[in-house]
């Protein structure tokens, strides 16, 4: 317990702090929660959604793991997509990558770790899928940056494949699914302009 003790007083000192800013603040999301996006992130440390987004806890509702991956049988994943489209109608689903993404190397460099290697082989399934795309380019880190963006592409496909957002579309409901990758040098976002909206 002693070893994060400072994380208490860190957490008393925000609570406090966002407290005296909004004095309402906890009472109003306590009653609920009304997000307008979904993130589905990588697991990154140093890629936080809400920071990087500007967004305020109650704004954006979160799924992430290793190298921000949608798989068609990943029941954790495919309940948050549910979820936030069916009960709290998100309207906007943004699948962030980013580049330098460790993920992404291990499958790149066909690195062993152990049990992540089975999760992570699903990127050397993008790699092939995109072979001829990838090998054509001849600078190593920016082939791996592609694999990035690439493998945005691909899991935004696998959100827009789900019975979910099928069955979404098909009752007419707007919910737009995004691409993005996020830089680590600089904190900047870039649209794969990759959006799709099938909803009449
Ligand atoms: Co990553």
């Amino acid at each position: 317990m002693s070893t994060i003790k400072h994380l208490f007083e860190n957490n008393k000192q925000w609570a406090d702090s966002t407290k005296a800013q909004s004095p309402h603040f906890f009472k109003k999301l306590s009653e609920q929660q009304s997000p307008k996006y979904l993130w589905i992130g990588c697991s990154d440390s140093r890629v936080p959604a809400n920071e990087l987004l500007g967004m305020q806890p109650g704004e954006v509702f979160v799924h992430r793991n290793i190298a921000n991956q949608v798989i068609h049988t990943d029941l954790n994943c495919l309940s948050v997509i549910q979820y936030a489209v069916e009960v709290l109608k998100v309207e906007e689903i943004i699948v962030c990558g980013h580049y330098g993404c460790g993920g992404v190397n291990a499958a790149f460099y066909d690195e062993s770790y152990g049990l992540i290697d089975n999760w992570l082989r699903h990127i050397q399934d993008v790699y092939r899928f995109n072979k001829a795309q990838l090998d054509a380019v001849t600078d190593e880190g920016e082939r791996i940056n592609l694999l990035c963006e690439l493998n945005v592409i691909e899991q935004v496909a696998n959100v827009c494949n789900t019975p979910i957002l099928r069955s979404a579309w098909l009752a007419n409901q707007s919910v737009t699914v995004h691409g993005l990758v996020y830089s680590l040098h600089d904190g900047i976002l870039k649209d794969l302009n990759v959006s799709v909206n099938e909803s009449k």
